[in-house]
């Protein structure tokens, strides 16, 4: 590739003699690595010395041990990005942070040096830095009081951004499907600089990652008996994201086994009300290395089905006695034999918030949100059918019309999160985030006379979208703003960065113009949207009796997370997953669970009590929020199993709770078919 210089004279002779201009080519050529030596650069706090071998140059700099000592390197540069690498050493086990700055200015905070094992094991680490043209001052400080790592050398290599992704993979087969593995195919994405790897994906999470000359592959960790829809993305070096390959999906056979899993032990009761009994017991063990799940019984009557250890009946009789026993079951749909049984009472009156079923509501393709007007009915978005539905307290349905402009993302996407203006009752204004042609985006139309307008206005457009992670919740909080959780659009890079409106939750005013107070406005651009980043693809958002916000957030493969939302926090994606990886320097959730219990969607608090929508592990997940409001007891699974995966949770102006399902949501629904529910819950 030819260097820029010589398209800038081009360019010239072009224009004077009056030519086409050449076609544009996005150049993503990095320019040539410069290395600055620590010993030659400004050292504050710190001394230059050279008893530990490996260095390059003729020393290296021991930061003193203490919170703001520094390197500063004077590093001359054209304008833009470049990687900004030290090599360093630490030969403790305790990771040195250090924030980089450029001029004064923050570049890149709460970078990580991990022990390197030894003062003489030298290693790297990179960070992406915007600089000036000329000379830029780039300062590395310590954070913490053991002082930075030895540091040897800096290396800048100025890049050119390259903001266009690969196309998507195409033709993805799969062939050679086992019960524990299967063989896939793919056809090779094109970019303008190169694929550098390929993600398998099944839903919205990497299973497996190759290199980017490799297009088939081989997964051997799926399970027996298990449906599995898989597709592929693809990245470049920059980090930009394809959109997903098609999706293909099947179901692993059974694998012949016939030996039942371990009886689980040790069944006992963590929890009674009046109308509630929550469980717990230990895991069963199976020769395939799986549980597929266990179910509880109340007598002879299956009354849940759940992949956790715990489980809590509802609906039950006040001082009233049942005896419940629970089997494990494997892939193969072997059962073990029941548990112990135990016999609980339950108490005389009600206390606490576990709510019970109360009624069928009504039944919607995927009610993927719900808004209570000022009359005690519900607005409702259905996903993939686009539609606005009027539902009435007693259930009465009307259909009001489709959001304009909504398009599927064969995922996740189509029209999601839904919320009234605070002043409603005067401006009529209904809120709602979906899927269009080029974006995620905000936008609010007239609901008035009982009759939904047929124009949207956009409020903030321009969100990165994808088959997978579209985020979609919106709720105006206390403070009258506008609050959206945007998912990373499958681009975890997204989430880190400041001037992307993705991984993040935002806050903006009602017209959809950027509030002054937010944490990052004086950056300009997109972070002035910005109230706290770090987030992968986060659904669920409300305020507690204190005015603090909450939200639920989908994990990887590993946690799912319940977070309590600080201006400008940033919590950790994709570094940190839950309270796993490279977790210092981020905020951490305030409650995890593994990622097959909860996929937490809506959440709701209703008297400090948080009521979380599960999508993945099909219950609602209840907890309360502590007395000094800093976090949460123990949650209790209810409804396990009952109504597949619930997608939203949201209180009734009459006290009470609507649930939605959003069953066979996974690659796109099937909106000729109305077979989600809205149930009604009642707190005892
Ligand atoms: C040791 C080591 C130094 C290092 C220091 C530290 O003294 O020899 O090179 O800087 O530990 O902990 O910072
Ligand atoms: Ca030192
Ligand atoms: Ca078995």
């Amino acid at each position: 590739m030819k260097p820029r210089l010589i398209w800038a004279v081009t360019a010239l002779a072009v224009a004077t003699l009056g030519l086409s201009a050449p076609p544009a080519v996005t150049m993503a050529a990095t320019a040539a690595a410069t290395d600055y030596q620590a010993e030659d650069a400004t050292v504050s706090q710190g001394v230059v010395e050279s008893n530990h071998t490996g260095y390059t140059g003729t020393g290296f700099v021991n930061y003193d041990n203490l919170v703001g000592s520094y390197v500063e390197w004077t590093v001359t540069a054209p304008a833009g990005p470049a990687d900004v690498t030290l090599r360093y050493a630490n030969g403790t086990a305790a990771t040195r942070p250090m924030d980089f700055t450029v001029n004064g200015q923050p570049g890149a905070v709460g970078i990580t040096f991990p022990g390197t094992g030894a003062w003489t094991t030298w290693q790297t680490k990179t960070v992406r830095l915007q600089l000036v043209a000329g000379t830029n001052k780039i300062r590395a400080r310590a954070t913490s009081a053991d002082g930075g790592p030895n540091a040897d050398k800096l290396t800048v290599t100025p890049t050119t951004d390259d903001t266009t992704p690969p196309s998507a993979p195409g033709d993805l087969t799969a062939s050679d499907v086992k019960s524990n593995a299967a063989t896939f195919h793919w056809t090779a994405a094109t970019d303008n600089v190169g694929v550098v790897r390929y993600e398998i994906n099944r839903g919205g999470n990497v299973l497996k990652v190759v290199d980017g000359n490799t297009l088939s592959a081989t997964v051997d960790t799926l399970t027996a008996n298990t449906a599995y829809d898989i597709s592929v993305g693809a990245f470049d070096a920059a980090g930009n994201a394809s959109q997903q390959s098609n999706v293909v999906t099947f179901t692993t056979p059974g694998s012949g086994d016939t030996q039942p899993p371990t009886v689980p032990g040790n069944l006992h009761s963590t929890g009674v009300t009046a109308n509630s009994v929550s469980l717990a017991w230990n895991a069963s063990a199976d020769n395939s290395g799986s549980i597929a799940g266990y179910d509880v019984y109340q007598g002879s009557t299956k009354v849940a089905s759940t992949g956790s250890l715990t489980a809590t009946v509802t609906g039950l009789t006040p001082n009233t006695e049942y005896t419940f026993t629970v089997k494990a079951r494997d892939p193969d749909g072997n059962a073990s034999a029941a548990s112990n049984a135990v016999t609980v009472r339950t108490a005389t009156t009600g206390a606490g918030g576990i709510p019970a079923y109360d009624k069928d509501i009504a039944k919607v393709d995927l009610g993927w949100s719900v808004a209570f007007l000022p009359d005690g009915s519900a607005l409702v978005t259905e996903r993939d059918r686009f539609e606005v539905l009027r539902v009435t307290a007693a259930g009465q349905k009307t259909t009001l019309g489709k959001v304009p402009g909504v398009v599927t993302t064969t995922g996740e996407g189509g029209l999601l999160g839904i919320a009234l203006s605070p002043n409603f009752a005067s401006d009529h204004w209904v809120y709602f985030y979906h899927t269009a042609s080029g974006d995620n985006r905000i936008v609010r139309m007239k609901y008035e006379n009982g009759q939904l307008g047929t124009t949207s206005s956009p409020v903030l457009t321009g969100l990165a979208k994808n088959r997978y992670h579209n985020g979609g919740r919106i709720a105006f909080g206390p403070d009258g703003k506008l609050y959206a959780t945007v998912g990373d659009a499958k681009n975890s890079g997204n989430a880190q960065n400041k001037g992307s409106l993705n991984g993040k939750i935002l806050r903006m005013n009602p017209d959809g113009s950027a509030p002054s107070d937010n944490p990052f406005y004086s950056t300009g651009g997109n972070a002035r949207y910005v109230w706290s980043w770090g987030h992968r693809n986060p659904q669920g958002l409300a305020w507690d009796s204190r005015g603090q916000l909450w939200a639920a957030e989908f994990g990887e493969n590993s946690q799912d997370e319940l977070n309590l939302i600080q201006k400008g926090g940033n919590y950790g994606w994709p570094a940190c997953e839950g309270t796993i990886g490279d977790c210092g320097g981020y905020i951490a959730p305030k409650r995890t669970w593994s990622t097959s219990q909860a996929g937490p969607s809506g959440i709701e608090i209703v008297n400090d009590w948080i009521y979380i929508a599960g999508v993945t592990g099909e219950q609602l997940w209840v907890t309360k929020i502590n007395s000094a409001g800093t976090g949460v007891g123990t949650p209790q699974a209810l409804f396990s199993g009952r109504w597949g995966r619930l997608r939203s949770i949201t209180r009734t102006p009459d006290g009470a709770l609507w649930l939605t399902s959003t069953n066979n949501d996974k690659n796109g629904g099937t909106p000729s078919t109305i077979d989600n529910v809205i149930v009604r819950l009642k707190f005892p």
